[in-house]
């Protein structure tokens, strides 16, 4: 469905934005893995992507519900799963299928984890190859590259494994599967993904050791319950941060959001880039860090952002193309190749965006390379079906002269699924 999109001159409001999608996750997998009452404040159950994980683990006799504003989480422990009666449906969420590729392999039981089309086409290497290191018996399709997943459970040994690339969701796949075999898992990144699911793992019991760019856990594992809180997701409230620093007059708050250091990265991207950016009201949840922020219209430069910084903004990253696109001079992204395996290839998806705007968005051979405009032009947008491309696209039309269309609007149910009501009405 396509939505239309007029340029307005500025936002003011206060808001908050839906839980963090990646903790959600995790609190819905550790929640189901530790025995007892999981109580969860925040979670983001309205995304498409956290109610595939919460049914993943229903079909898996796992009970969760709805209190008031908390979910809870009937844990049964590591061993409490029981085998689904058919393939585990995961839709469109990449977080769910692979992380729950290394809670399957403790299973003692065999299962198949499918999704939809898009995800079909997803690379699943990456946890299939250390998960098979592990002794698991996992195949997928294409040469062990795409779904489904089909998993043989229940022996796991321990490994130690240098990732190729920094990613949480394979961090996370090989400390799930650690948890099962008795001895030490290793996974050293070459820069530090989000951190997300060591903390919870640490908070909930398990023997968690982070050494620089190492993590490691201790099987076998034992998790007990505990009630969790979760702060806003900053993937979400960065666009309404960029389109405050976009549009001149703007003044916003955003209330309760993660700055978790491993995922914030686009604190320190607004700030070199010479955004008015206030972080307010700073607390640490029991888990995760949090604060206010308030945004003010402010005229930004371009900057180099470094490939070992891409980790910390990697969903971020196709809004900072459109406030690249407005700033004073050029951007250059290095090292932006994972953004090609995201739920669209977000650097073509950004580049045909921004070009049918006027941008010069050029691509050299990792790096992207932003020339900025004078300004945007309205345009008739893609999002690819992405949820991010969608939003991003969004907050450049909001800025754009002249009215633009996106397609595909109902993408972002993915994770924010009532962004396009915020966004009018902050208008
Ligand atoms: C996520 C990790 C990131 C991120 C994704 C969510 C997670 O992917 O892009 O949206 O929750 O672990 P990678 O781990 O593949 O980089």
């Amino acid at each position: 469905m396509k939505i239309k999109i007029n340029p307005v001159k500025k936002i003011v409001a206060e808001l908050n934005v839906p839980g963090d999608k990646s903790i959600s996750h995790r609190a819905l997998m550790i929640g189901a893995l530790a025995k007892g009452r999981t109580s969860i404040k925040g979670l983001c159950l309205e995304s498409n992507d956290c109610s595939y994980t919460a049914k993943a683990f229903r079909d898996m006799e796992i009970n969760i519900v709805k209190e008031g504003d908390l979910t809870i989480v009937h844990g049964k422990g590591l061993h409490g799963l029981t085998k689904p009666r058919g393939p585990l449906y995961v839709g469109n969420s990449g977080t769910t299928m692979r992380i729950l590729a290394g809670i399957l392999a403790g299973q003692d039981f065999e299962s198949t984890l499918t999704g939809d089309t898009g995800i079909s086409a997803r690379p699943m290497k990456r946890v299939v190859e250390p998960l098979l290191m592990m002794g698991v018996r996992i195949s997928a399709e294409g040469d062990g590259e795409y779904p489904p997943l089909k998993i043989a459970g229940g022996k796991v040994k321990p490994i130690s494994y240098k990732t190729p690339i920094a990613s949480a969701q394979i961090k996370s796949a090989i400390l799930f599967a650690g948890l099962y075999p008795k001895g030490t898992t290793k996974v050293i990144e070459p820069v530090r993904s989000r951190d997300h699911t060591e903390r919870m793992l640490k908070y909930f019991g398990a023997e968690v050791k982070i050494l620089g760019k190492s993590v490691s856990v201790r099987g076998p594992g034992e998790l007990k319950a505990r009630a969790i809180e979760i702060p806003g997701d900053i993937s979400s409230a960065s666009f309404f941060m960029v389109a405050a620093t976009l549009l001149k007059g703007s003044e916003i708050k955003i209330r309760n959001v993660s700055i978790n250091p491993t995922r914030a990265g686009i604190l320190k991207v607004l700030s070199r880039m010479g955004a008015n950016v206030r972080i307010v009201n700073k607390r640490r949840l029991a888990l995760e860090p949090a604060a206010d922020m308030i945004v003010k219209y402010s005229r930004t430069r371009g900057i180099t952002i470094t490939k070992d910084m891409v980790p910390s903004v990697i969903d971020e990253l196709p809004v900072i193309f459109v406030l690249a696109a407005l700033s004073k001079g050029r951007t250059i992204v290095e090292g932006a190749r994972e953004l090609r395996v995201k739920e669209t290839d977000r650097i073509r998806s950004m580049q045909e965006g921004l070009k049918a705007m006027g941008v010069d968005f050029r691509v050299e051979g990792d790096n992207v390379v932003i020339e900025p405009a004078d300004s945007l032009k309205g345009a008739m947008l893609k999002s690819f079906g992405d949820h991010r491309t969608c939003m991003a696209l969004a907050v450049a039309a909001l800025a754009a002269k002249g009215d633009s269309e996106i397609d595909g609007k109902e993408s972002v149910s993915k994770s924010f699924p009532s962004f396009f009501r915020t966004l009018f009405s902050l208008t």
